[in-house]
């Protein structure tokens, strides 16, 4: 999408002069709670942000102005820990564990065209990415607001 303007960048030089950014960079896998089954499957508590986003499809999925999410600090190590492993396009079937051969994402170029297919299987409310294990909702809104941001790289950014 070259079509995408500059409002990115803006947001970031707007967020370093603010000191106020809330946005937290680094991925906290401490509060990661596996003790329990989470047993409410209505989702309507409402307070926590992080949880409540269920949007129609990545289209309609916004790009916070003040996103800092790029390939190198998120997009790209969370394709290789979370994706990789089976949809690499070296892997031959047999060794990707049914994953489709030709659904890889190893390069952002691949992981850009196939967006809107990344989205509706691991991003925001969708979970069905990798089979077992899916990343923590607060991983998942990462990655819908770094694709809805269009996979930019700190470059793009
Ligand atoms: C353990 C192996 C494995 C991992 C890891 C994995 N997948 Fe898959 N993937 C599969 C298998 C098997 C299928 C085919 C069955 C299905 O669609 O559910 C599949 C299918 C898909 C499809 C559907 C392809 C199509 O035809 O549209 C998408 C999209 C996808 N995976 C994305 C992802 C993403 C994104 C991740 C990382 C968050 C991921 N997968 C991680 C095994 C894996």
């Amino acid at each position: 999408m070259p079509s995408r303007p500059d409002l990115p960048a803006l947001a970031l030089l707007t967020c370093l002069s603010l000191a106020s950014c809330t946005e937290d960079p680094v991925p906290s896998d401490s509060d990661t709670d596996t003790t329990g089954d989470d047993t409410s499957t209505t989702g309507t508590t409402g307070a926590d942000e992080s949880t409540g986003a269920d949007y129609p499809s990545l289209d309609e999925r916004p790009c916070p102005e003040d996103s800092i999410l790029t390939a190198e600090n998120f997009g790209a190590p969370f394709m290789l820990t979370h994706c990789t492993g089976c949809h690499h396009v070296a892997l031959k079937e047999g060794e990707r564990a049914g994953a489709p051969l030709g659904i890889d994402f190893e390069s952002l170029k691949k992981v850009r065209a196939q967006a809107d297919r990344i989205w509706a299987r691991a991003a925001d409310q969708n979970a069905t990415m990798p089979p077992v294990g899916p990343p923590s909702a607060d991983e998942r809104a990462r990655l819908g607001e770094w694709l809805a941001c269009g996979a930019p790289t700190a470059a793009e950014l």
